[in-house]
């Protein structure tokens, strides 16, 4: 968390994710957008993961933007995405407008939507609608998680970590349907596409630190929540390589309907 209150994102912890990020992405989404990858527009690009994931799908890609409101992040995204021509923009969602994506043909997003508020995705969804052109936007959490083998407090804690998802009006696990929403009332379509990390003793590095902020948020949150002996229970069984975990999140395509003077790709 930075003294604004906005919460930062550690790199360390997006290098971490990188990897199961990757295999989790749906490729059926990836083809819908297809083609239309001339210039990309990467909002809350981080340290440009999902440029580098999905650059090398869109081979008619010319241009990339990266958006994001942390200018050490973009710094670091500005050198790994391989694209020939590479520009950083340090904006805040919350101002985007669809003069921001001029000349932009695809606004790409990951692991962003369920961090915004209702009016982030409002502006976020009226700048896609009115530059006229689709979207594709990954990985938001979908507040289902299932663990194995079972535990009694699994289901507490979920509920407690996504209340905690949900605080200062973020959207949290209720993104993708109240996305969907905004840009259906904007006349776009939108189509949802599952795209779970399926984590397990091979990813033991990962599940450790996920499991950490994941029990960790639900114990801030509901600080009656008992969850010592939980988390010593689960640390124990993923020290031992016999816990797995299937943590639920969308891929939500958006086709834009075309702006009047729109160009074509
Ligand atoms: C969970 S990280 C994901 C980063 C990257 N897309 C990835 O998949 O690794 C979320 C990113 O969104 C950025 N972000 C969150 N809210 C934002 C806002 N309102 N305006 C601009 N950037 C924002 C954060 O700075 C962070 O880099």
């Amino acid at each position: 968390m930075t003294s604004t209150g906005v919460p930062a994102f550690a790199p360390e912890w997006l290098a971490l994710r990188e990897g199961a990020d990757a295999r989790a992405r749906s490729e059926r989404a990836v083809e819908q957008v297809r083609g239309h990858g001339r210039v990309v527009a990467d909002l809350g690009c981080g340290t440009g993961s999902f440029g580098r994931w999905l650059a090398p799908r869109l081979p008619e890609t010319r241009r990339w933007v990266l958006v994001d409101r942390d200018p050490a992040l973009l710094a670091l995204a500005r050198e790994s995405v391989p694209v020939g021509h590479v520009r950083t923009r340090a904006l805040d969602l919350a101002s985007l407008r669809a003069r921001d994506l001029d000349g932009v043909t695809l606004v790409a997003a990951s692991a962003l939507l369920d961090l915004l508020t209702r009016a982030e995705v409002e502006a976020l969804a009226g700048a896609v609608v009115g530059a006229g052109c689709p979207a594709l936007l990954t990985l938001t959490v979908s507040g289902r998680v299932e663990l194995s083998p079972t535990d009694p407090l699994d289901a507490r804690v979920g509920r407690a970590f996504d209340d905690h998802q949900r605080r200062g009006g973020r959207l949290g696990p209720d993104a993708v349907a109240v996305t969907a929403g905004v840009f259906g009332g904007l006349g776009a379509r939108t189509r949802a596409f599952a795209s779970p990390w399926r984590l397990g003793p091979e990813h033991r590095d990962l599940l450790r630190a996920w499991l950490l902020g994941w029990v960790g948020a639900a114990a801030e949150q509901e600080p009656g929540l008992a969850v010592s002996a939980y988390l010593e229970r689960r640390l124990e069984q993923c020290g031992r390589g016999r816990l797995r975990a299937t943590v639920h999140h969308t891929d939500l395509v958006v086709l834009a309907p075309r702006a009047p003077d729109a160009e074509a790709p």
